[in-house]
């Protein structure tokens, strides 16, 4: 046996026209995933990779009969209707495989999957597999490396990382342990089976005698895991790492649900809960098989790996055997998925630099970069608009001064650029970051009172108001109505991208103003925070936002500096009067 997937399953796949969804299709079956139908809106009549392809799940059902599993590549905004849809015509199982699904979404998902007796993988899942049974999902690559590199056994893998799922396989595998299930439960804050009620399966299952569990800091999976060890629910042996020993709070670490919030989540806190109930918790990753092997009272042995990463073919233990108490050298090996540097060939998260040189402008390559999804053009007219936003705003800013200042000592561009970059804090450029966790503070507040934007609202002005702290992203020293929050609200409704975040965002300002407090206007950083939530950027990210934007403005002033002043003059910040060109209208260019 294993869980969640196995040969016997009758598998469908949401999105199966889609890039993903086709080439994952084949991998699927080529490993022996029984997918049975597909589904796209509109697609209805199509074969993919010999599968029927239908309009909607219920003429899937229909004609084939319900089905155990859907597997979901279908992009995050419209994840929602589809496992709605699926849920409906039956589908016990989803795997939904996007990142990015809004969390309100995702809450509405575990109320329907709730009531309709279903359970689902993920979001932001890289899937399951189960040696020599099935995978689904992008686990596993390739059918002939999936092939070659586990098989099956008696460990069960439970992760909060897609990447790190399949590395302990392999190195379980190559030190000769096999393997029942490998489950990657979602990098998200709010995930459909965390990993307590993978173990619940685990336990279930008489395959499996051992459990991995990769786990990180955020969350209370780890915690809630002690719990059903203490209570009785798991009983089998746990062996545990927990990344991000190094994380400092407030700082996401990888993942979207690797944060600390608060006292929350931390590494020390999960470790030591976790060696209370009695699960084998490594310091060191390398020492996951070893640890694994003792704990089943087995030997480890070393299956030499190829050139290319992978075991030898079939996987025979030709080798040598170890103790199971002396742990294998970690790796230094480390990956990045940025870009890929190959002669006369530069990939930016695997698009061709060439290709996208003249063909995607700066702000779509900036959110590719740092994203890895490449917007469309419509999208980057607004990150171009958010970019153009904050490129100047004059001379009094601290990092505008402290640029002058710096270029005139006679410092070089860049230490002049790298001086106005420093004075980029908490409390100039800094509040797109907090107005981005208010809004999705506030959305939390909605989710937990039936969505009701305005209630949620009003409690998080009350909460505020009550601590005397200030709503970051509203009022401005100097406008009252500033010209880049209403541009760039109507931009974002123009190009079809406002939602949870925008819609917050005017609630708070609505609540403000009814809580009978002088007016406090969404200022530009409050506008950008709402599209950046719309966006879905981490708000880590927020602030980089504005110190790109601001960087060709900096450059501006120190050339100004550097060209027009004399070195070493005294600086005054007020005292300045403008002589460029008179007022220009864009319509006469
Ligand atoms: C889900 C994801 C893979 C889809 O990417 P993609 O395959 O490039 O997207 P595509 O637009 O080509 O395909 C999506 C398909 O879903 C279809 N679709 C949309 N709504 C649908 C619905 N309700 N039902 C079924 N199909 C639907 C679309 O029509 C499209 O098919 P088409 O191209 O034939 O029209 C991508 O959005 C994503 O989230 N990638 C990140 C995944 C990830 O990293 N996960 C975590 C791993 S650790």
């Amino acid at each position: 046996m294993a869980i969640l997937i196995d040969a016997s399953k009758r598998v469908l796949v949401q999105g199966i026209t889609g890039r993903e969804g086709a080439a994952r299709t084949r991998l699927m079956k080529e490993y022996g995933t029984n997918v049975l139908a597909g589904v796209t809106p509109g697609r209805g009549g199509q074969q993919v990779e010999g599968v029927p392809v239908f309009d909607t799940v219920a003429e899937a059902t229909e004609a084939l009969g319900v089905f155990d599993v859907s597997v979901l590549f279908i992009p995050a905004p419209l994840v929602k209707s589809a496992a709605f849809e699926a849920l409906a015509a039956g589908v016990k199982l989803l795997v939904i495989v996007p990142d990015r699904v809004p969390l309100y979404d995702v809450l509405e998902i575990v109320a329907e999957a709730e009531a309709r007796g279903a359970a689902f993988v993920g979001p932001n899942t890289l899937g399951l597999l189960s040696p020599g049974k099935g995978v689904l999902g992008m686990m596993g690559g390739r059918a002939a490396s999936a092939r070659e590199w586990f098989f099956p056994g008696p460990v069960g893998v439970t992760s909060r990382s897609g990447g790190i799922t399949t590395s302990i396989a392999y190195y379980l595998a190559r030190s000769g342990l096999g393997l029942s299930t490998i489950v990657h439960v979602g990098g998200d804050s709010i995930v459909g089976l965390p990993h307590a009620e993978v173990l619940k399966r685990f336990e279930a299952d008489p395959e499996t005698e051992c459990v991995v569990l990769f786990g990180e800091i955020g969350t209370s999976q780890e915690e809630t895991v002690a719990e059903l060890i203490a209570s009785g629910g798991f009983t089998k042996p746990l062996v545990a790492y927990i990344g991000g020993k190094a994380a400092k709070r407030g700082t996401r670490f990888s993942h979207a649900g690797a944060i600390i919030e608060g006292d929350r989540g931390t590494y020390e806190g999960k470790v030591s809960l976790l060696r209370e109930v009695g699960a084998h918790v490594v310091d060191s990753f390398a020492d996951i098989p070893a640890v694994t092997a003792r704990v089943l009272n087995r030997k480890t042995i070393s299956l030499p790996a190829q050139p290319n990463g992978q075991t030898t073919s079939g996987g025979q233990p030709a080798m040598t055997t170890t103790d199971a108490s002396s742990a294998p050298e970690p790796s230094l090996r480390w990956h990045t998925a940025v870009s890929r540097i190959r002669p006369n060939e530069i990939r930016l998260r695997g698009y061709r630099i060439d290709e996208l040189m003249g063909n995607v402008t700066f702000s779509q390559a900036i959110f590719l970069a740092l994203t890895g999804d490449l917007p469309s053009p419509e999208v980057g007219r607004l990150l171009d608009a958010i970019f153009v936003s904050s490129i100047d705003h004059g001379v009094t800013p601290p990092s505008a001064l402290a640029a002058r200042t710096a270029a005139s000592t006679g410092a070089p561009y860049n230490a002049a650029i790298a001086a106005g970059l420093l004075s980029i804090n908490q409390y100039h450029g800094g509040a797109i970051e907090n107005s981005m966790r208010m809004i999705q503070h506030g959305l939390e507040l909605a989710s937990a009172n039936s969505g009701d934007f305005a209630a949620a609202a009003a409690a998080l002005v009350a909460e505020y108001r009550q601590a005397k702290r200030r709503l970051p992203g509203f009022g401005h020293r100097l406008h009252t109505a500033d010209p880049r929050t209403r541009r760039l609200l109507e931009l974002a409704e123009e190009v079809g991208i406002a939602g949870h975040g925008v819609a917050m965002i005017r609630a708070i300002e609505a609540a403000w103003a009814e809580q009978g407090s002088k007016p406090l206007p969404v200022n530009v950083d409050g506008a950008i925070a709402a599209l950046l939530v719309d966006l879905r950027l981490p708000p880590e990210l927020a602030n980089t936002f504005f110190m790109m934007a601001r960087v060709p403005g900096l450059v501006a002033q120190i050339h100004e500096e550097k060209t027009r002043e004399r070195p070493m003059r005294i600086i005054h910040p007020t005292e300045h009067d403008y002589d460029g060109p008179e007022d220009r209208d864009l319509t006469q260019v």
